[in-house]
């Protein structure tokens, strides 16, 4: 199939509301990689029709973020899109998404929204679901594809699809990471060749935190501290190295199977996220029997 291309919301809302069959959706900000497309396949697997938007959307950019830097190639993007199977590209218009007399925010009263990304990236999380709500309302998708490389994300979008009665499936599909183990992001582009190498230290930390716990720690703060070492020796500037609970993203004092353990850190231009699912396999370390 040909991709089409969408511009205006009403071109947006009348193609959507008239597909035939489930319809579903990728969210995005460009700089398409091979992890945005793993979520287009999986879409084009389980739906009759798949849109993937892109639209950097400046209210989930603090006033010091890299809005203005963030890559946009929306020529490679579509071609990109198209070979992982997308039918609809919807490329919305900043003016038209935010127009002067936009009032209405989406925020959550619970801590998910100001812990970790949300401390360190205060109104972050509102701007996400913002966007993500009125995307939904656009497009109207029976299952929309989230990337578990952005986990806390997941979690408040879940939250907020949960608590509005939101008509549409959820999906959270595996990260997807260089052979180097780098999970993918499009701000890696940001990074030179000594920086491409410091950013390992991330999936670094999540390893070190694997390993301690197949050694038979349990001591969340331990296991902290084994991630800390390795952030702190890789990157310029590590924010934070937690292990928290999946469903709510509080912090554990013990380890158990299925606990997150979350990254970020600054390396050079880039601010570079990443996450481990206690007890799942990660590259570097063999696979567990
Ligand atoms: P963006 O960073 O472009 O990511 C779009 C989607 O791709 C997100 O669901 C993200 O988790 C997923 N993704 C990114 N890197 C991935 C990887 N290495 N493996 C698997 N999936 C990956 O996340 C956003 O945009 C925005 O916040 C958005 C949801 C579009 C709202 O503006």
């Amino acid at each position: 199939m040909t991709l089409t291309t969408l511009r205006t919301l009403d071109e947006i809302r009348s193609t959507c509301r008239g597909v035939d069959g489930q319809l579903g959706f990728v969210p995005t900000m460009g700089a398409i990689h091979a992890g945005h497309q793993s979520l287009v396949r999986a879409a084009r697997q389980e739906c009759d029709v798949v849109a993937a938007s892109i639209f950097v959307n400046p209210l989930q950019f603090g006033d010091d973020e890299d809005l203005d830097a963030y890559p946009r190639r929306e020529a490679e993007d579509a071609v990109l899109l198209a070979a992982a199977g997308a039918d609809l590209l919807l490329l919305i218009d900043k003016d038209e998404m935010y127009p002067p007399d936009f009032a209405t925010t989406i925020t959550q009263s619970e801590t998910l929204v100001t812990t970790l990304e949300g401390e360190c990236r205060p109104g972050h999380f509102e701007g996400v679901l913002t966007v993500v709500a009125k995307l939904f309302g656009l497009v109207g998708p029976c299952r929309a594809f989230f990337g578990r490389k952005d986990y806390q994300q997941t979690v408040v979008v879940r939250r907020m699809v949960a608590d509005l009665n939101l008509p549409v499936h959820v999906e959270v599909c595996p990260t997807v990471r260089e052979p180097d183990g780098l999970a993918m992001s499009s701000r890696n582009a940001y990074l030179g060749d000594d920086q491409r190498a410091a950013a390992l230290s991330l999936v670094g930390a999540l390893r070190a935190a694997e390993q301690a716990f197949r050694a038979g720690e349990r001591s969340a703060p331990a296991i902290e501290a084994a991630m800390e070492t390795i952030l702190r020796a890789g990157t310029d500037e590590p924010e934070y190295a937690c292990l928290v609970d999946p469903l709510d993203m509080s912090r554990r004092t013990a380890a158990r199977a299925g606990d997150v353990a979350v990254v970020a850190a600054r390396v050079g231009p880039a601010r570079l996220i990443d996450n481990h699912s206690l007890g799942d396999t990660i590259p570097g370390l063999p696979a567990r029997p």
